[in-house]
């Protein structure tokens, strides 16, 4: 499973939305599973059987978050796992286009790092893209830092990031 994204340049909306409220956050329901599987099509690039989201939820339930919109579809989500002792990884982390740049991606990541304090993890992990340059400024900006180069990481021959923070 890898945390695969678009360039960064297109990952962009010309026009931002106006200013949002800030969205709620909730959990993982199974009905989220094609409005997750849209987002994850369009942002991601990545087709995953369905019965993934739910599988992976069961490992974890609050590892994965949800945003959503006025109607409670979701609008953005992270999908986080713990695979090494004390450690989460953010596995899939998207949010629709049309609501990039309100906030949703940072109410996401601070709730995940939240849960994981939580839990007393003492680090988490990522892997990114490296065209992906706003995903990897955002996650800078979270005092993420690159700690190995995967070479040919991606499906598609490019190279990926591996980074991490402590908590
Ligand atoms: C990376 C991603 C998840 C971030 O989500 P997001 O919702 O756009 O993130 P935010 O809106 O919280 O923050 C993005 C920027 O908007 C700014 N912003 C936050 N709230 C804002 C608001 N209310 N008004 C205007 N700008 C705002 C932030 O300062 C931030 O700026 P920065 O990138 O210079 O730090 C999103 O861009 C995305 O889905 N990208 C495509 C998929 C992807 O690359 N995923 C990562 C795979 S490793």
């Amino acid at each position: 499973m890898r945390c695969i994204a678009e360039p960064a340049e297109a990952s962009r909306v010309a026009e931002p939305p106006t200013l949002a409220a800030p969205r709620p956050l909730r959990g993982f329901r199974p009905p989220d599973v094609p409005g997750i599987a849209s987002i994850v099509s369009e942002a991601l690039h990545e087709h995953y059987d369905p019965s993934l989201y739910g599988s992976l939820s069961a490992e974890w339930p609050s590892g994965f978050l949800v945003a959503t919109d006025e109607r409670d579809a979701p609008v953005g989500f992270l999908l986080g796992v713990n695979q090494v002792p004390a450690e989460g990884r953010v596995l899939m982390f998207a949010v629709e286009r049309g609501w990039r740049g309100t906030g949703v991606g940072h109410a996401l990541m601070d709730a995940f790092l939240e849960r994981c304090r939580l839990r007393q993890f003492r680090r988490v992990t990522l892997e990114v893209r490296v065209s992906n340059v706003g995903a990897i400024r955002f996650y800078t900006r979270y005092n993420y830092s690159v700690i190995d180069l995967l070479r040919s990481y991606y499906s598609d021959g490019e190279n990926g990031y591996h980074m991490a923070r402590d908590l």
